[in-house]
């Protein structure tokens, strides 16, 4: 029988009767007085904690208006609720958080959001007062650690990004001298088992959502879009990354964000993706990795099953960095199966070319990423042309080994012509006739028909944002 910790909410349910094996009633004679209570009465959740309908809801007050900050009474109630309770954050009520909270102290806590979570675009505030985390010089307003935490409901939780997306234009986040910091909207720091379903994440400044040291943690029936009201896009404003994360799961979810979809980052492992829509993204990426000089990175056991990739600029990707001063790792056993992929410029690619790097600095400067045990299984639908007839486009580096990369009942089809498949340095070939983007340029070059919109020049191939 697993121990619980109880809270004061508990002591006002009276002792009862009972007969079900997962009840128990037992004198707490830690505290000053004396309680018999009951836990659990209706049962336990998968982490053996006490369901929904065992907690005494608490509530704090809504802001009256966008500008009425509730930060230090939502810190109060997330403490009231820790330990077993429930705060829930009423549907039709708004909740606006204009100061940095520090959530990572949590250990089995319900947070149900029916209602709207919103930050303040306060840009000088939040430049100024953040959690820092260096990989990416990546910032947030809230971080959530500890154990067992739920998020769930039918709520949103709004970056409120238009200001941060007018503020960061023409600026490039992987720029080393970028200091415009934006704030991600979601982000898990050292927490074990985390849960969030139903929610809706709007408008993030930047990435959606960040998991760091983080093990279990799982995204069901989530829902993300950033979209701007002008001319300045969204930008780096990724629905999924992770740092140093094991067990991953992202169910049942639906993202339009105009960048990465998801993309698990270095040290990322038991991924599991199933039942997934991105449109407008650059799609489920494994990585980048290998970013960082003498740093080793890794990403393993990914199953992706079931994703719906629309007009993306790329739909299955894997990414590594290369140049002069970066790190090496690997990338291992990685399984896409059910992809349909449609008008995207480069629906199957590994690039390890990353970033925004020159083709001879690459060469000369390859990538130390290992690629192994991939597969591509059942892959139906189109590229946008934009590439040409190159739907699958698996350059691997020279400095790498990558082996046992397998395509199997791929069928993508190019507005240009027939598909065509590319691949370099794959020991063992990729299961079916692919040619080397050497000869994929030449027959280009030969057939004299060099599309106006495509350019397949081999550096800087993306107008991709980075990360
Ligand atoms: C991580 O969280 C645990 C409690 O869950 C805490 O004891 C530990 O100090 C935290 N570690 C760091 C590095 O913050
Ligand atoms: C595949 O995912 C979509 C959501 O993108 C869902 O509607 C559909 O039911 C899933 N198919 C299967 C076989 O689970
Ligand atoms: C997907 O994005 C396109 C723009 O690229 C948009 O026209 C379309 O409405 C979106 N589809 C859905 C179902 O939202
Ligand atoms: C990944 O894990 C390795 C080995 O534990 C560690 O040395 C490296 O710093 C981690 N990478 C990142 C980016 O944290
Ligand atoms: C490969 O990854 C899958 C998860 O997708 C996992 O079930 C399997 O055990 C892994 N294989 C190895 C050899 O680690
Ligand atoms: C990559 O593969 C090569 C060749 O097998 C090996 O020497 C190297 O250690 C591997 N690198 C990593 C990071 O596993
Ligand atoms: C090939 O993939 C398609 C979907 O893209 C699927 O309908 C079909 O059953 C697959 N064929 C085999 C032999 O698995
Ligand atoms: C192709 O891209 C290269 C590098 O970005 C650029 O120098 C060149 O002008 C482009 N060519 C066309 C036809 O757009």
């Amino acid at each position: 029988m697993k121990s619980s910790v109880f809270t004061g909410l508990f002591c006002l349910l009276p002792p009862l009767a009972f007969a079900a094996p997962q009840d128990i009633s037992f004198i707490d004679r830690r505290g000053a007085g004396q309680f018999q209570q009951r836990a659990c009465a209706t049962g336990t959740d998968n982490w053996g904690n006490c369901v929904e309908a065992d907690r005494t809801p608490i509530t704090v007050r809504a802001s009256a208006n966008d500008q009425d900050d509730i930060s230090a009474e939502l810190m109060e109630g997330m403490k009231k609720a820790n330990n077993g309770g429930l705060l829930h954050l009423e549907k039709g009520k708004k909740y606006i958080i204009g100061k940095k909270l520090d959530f990572s102290f949590l250990k089995d806590i319900y947070v149900k959001l029916d209602g709207e979570l919103k930050f303040t675009d306060d840009i000088k505030y939040w430049q100024t007062n953040y959690f820092y985390y260096p990989f990416q010089k990546s910032i947030t307003w809230v971080v959530w650690g500890g154990k067992d935490i739920k998020i769930f409901g039918t709520g949103t939780m709004n970056g409120n990004g238009q200001a941060w997306y007018d503020g960061f234009a023409g600026k490039e986040i992987l720029d080393e001298s970028n200091t415009y910091y934006r704030p991600i909207l979601f982000v898990t720091d050292n927490a074990t088992n985390v849960e969030i379903s139903g929610i809706k994440f709007l408008n993030s400044p930047c990435w959606s959502t960040f998991m760091v040291r983080t093990k279990n943690v799982a995204f069901d029936k989530c829902r993300f879009d950033s979209a701007s009201n002008n001319k300045n896009l969204p930008k780096n404003t990724d629905g999924f990354d992770t740092l140093n994360v094991d067990g991953f799961r992202v169910t049942n979810t639906e993202l339009d964000v105009g960048d990465d979809c998801i993309s698990p980052k270095p040290n990322t492992t038991n991924i599991h993706i199933e039942n997934v829509w991105c449109n407008n993204t650059h799609g489920v990426s494994m990585g980048s990795i290998g970013q960082y000089p003498g740093t080793l990175d890794y990403i393993t056991n990914a199953y992706i099953k079931n994703v719906t990739l629309l007009n993306g600029q790329t739909g299955a990707r894997l990414k590594a960095w290369a140049g002069e001063k970066v790190g090496y790792g690997y990338i291992r056993n990685i399984t896409y199966e059910d992809l349909d992929i449609r008008n995207t410029d480069q629906p199957i690619v590994l690039d390890q070319c990353y970033f925004n790097v020159k083709s001879d600095v690459c060469k000369k400067f390859p990538s130390r990423v290992n690629i192994s045990d991939i597969s591509f299984i059942n892959v139906k639908g189109t590229s946008s042309g934009k590439r040409g007839t190159t739907v699958v486009n698996l350059k691997c580096s020279p400095g790498a080994e990558c082996k046992n990369i397998k395509i199997q009942n791929v069928s993508l089809e190019s507005p240009k012509g027939k598909g065509v498949v590319v691949c370099d340095n794959i020991a063992g070939g990729v299961g079916v006739p692919c040619v080397s983007s050497e000869e994929a340029a030449k027959k280009k070059g030969s057939s004299g028909k060099r599309e106006a919109e495509g350019n397949d020049s081999e550096e800087n191939e993306d107008e991709d944002e980075g990360s």
